[in-house]
């Protein structure tokens, strides 16, 4: 039976994630949350979808078993919060909670309810390329270091030089090129090499104290891991891990586009796969499934939980080296 699913915030990137769940045939779209009743009636419409809702609590009492979250970082918190108090499944957006502290909150909430799942939606790290790319990385005799690049110019850019403050690019909903960009390639490389012994992050600032871009390093015993993210500008390098005499070389860390290998003599391998068109569906489909075989799917669903803390942690960790802070710290 298909999961009952509702939604919160109504921006583009939710009616992807509501495709791709639909897609998989795992889930219909059953309750939307908005802050305005015209705007979750907009959304709703084209899904056939009749109830919507401005109260949180008459959405969780709706019938649906599954909530989809992408509202800003900083609201995520208190919206998952009453979720599990509901005994609904939650998949939240990147990046979940704004530091470690909130984590725990929820981990604690759900040690008392035991039955429900809490997604992060990394989407990339679930794609069929990114496994390539694990395999590979498994099979190279030695990982001398990595350099992961995702910096792209944001529409909401524009604002920011018109003399605004968009949500993406603001303390005040946790935001910034670490929270918002630089999120994907420290998931990859976390899932990818483990949690780093140390990290540094030299950010540059913008005139309202959060980061519009910036460099990260990730330190592990013998290897650096380099990482370069921002909002306000386009870079076209790709990624890549150095072996010895080899490297795998990704096109695009977050969209996990291009994998190639390069063998000790120099010779390429191709090794991607054509992407699905959304780039959301192998994450509903993962997802549904750890929500219906949890004893089946138990240690992997601690592997992703544990995977997600520990991205928390390591972001919290680079902010705390750039001294960024967030209201939600205090
Ligand atoms: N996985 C991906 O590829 C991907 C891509 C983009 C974004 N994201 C993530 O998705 C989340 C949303 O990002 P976004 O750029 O769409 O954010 P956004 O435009 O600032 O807000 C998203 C939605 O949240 C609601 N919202 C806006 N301001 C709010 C506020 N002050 N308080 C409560 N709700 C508010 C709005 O819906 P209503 O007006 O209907 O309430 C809005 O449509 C973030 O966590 C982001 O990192 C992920």
């Amino acid at each position: 039976m298909a999961y009952k699913l509702g939604i919160i915030g109504t921006n583009w990137i939710t009616k992807q994630f509501v495709q791709a769940a639909h897609e998989s045939g795992q889930y219909v779209l059953k309750a939307v949350y908005s802050r305005h009743e015209d705007t979750g009636k907009q959304f709703a419409q084209p899904f056939n979808v009749d109830d919507v809702y401005t109260d949180l609590e008459s959405f969780y009492n709706s019938g649906i078993n599954v909530v989809y979250i992408a509202s800003p970082n900083s609201v995520h918190f208190e919206q998952v919060k009453a979720a599990i108090n509901h005994d609904i499944h939650v998949i939240v957006e990147k990046t979940a909670f704004s530091n470690p502290m909130e984590y725990a909150a929820i981990l604690e909430l759900l040690n008392d309810h035991p039955n429900v799942r809490l997604f992060e939606a990394a989407r990339h790290i679930q794609q069929a390329n990114f496994k390539v790319i694990e395999q590979q990385v498994a099979q190279m005799e030695k990982i001398a270091g990595a350099t992961f690049v995702y910096e792209k110019y944001s529409s909401r850019f524009d604002d920011y030089l018109a003399g605004n403050e968009p949500n993406v690019l603001s303390r005040r909903f946790s935001a910034g090129a670490l929270t918002d960009l630089g999120v994907y390639p420290i998931y990859a490389a976390i899932k990818l090499f483990g949690a780093p012994k140390q990290t540094h992050y030299f950010a540059t600032p913008l005139r309202n104290g959060a980061d519009g871009r910036g460099i990260a390093i990730l330190r592990h015993d013998d290897f650096d891991v380099t990482i370069e993210f921002g909002k306000g500008s386009n870079s076209h390098l790709p990624s890549e891990i150095l072996g010895r005499r080899d490297t795998l070389v990704i096109g695009d860390i977050a969209e996990v586009l291009d994998v190639t290998y390069y063998d000790d003599e120099g010779a390429a391998h191709q090794l991607s796969q054509e992407p699905l068109a959304n780039p959301m569906t192998t994450e509903a489909v993962k997802f549904a499934d750890m929500m219906t075989n949890p004893v089946d799917t138990a240690d992997a669903y601690q592997e992703l939980l544990s995977l997600s803390q520990t991205v928390n942690q390591v972001l919290f960790d680079l902010r705390q080296d750039a001294g960024i802070v967030f209201p939600a710290d205090k």
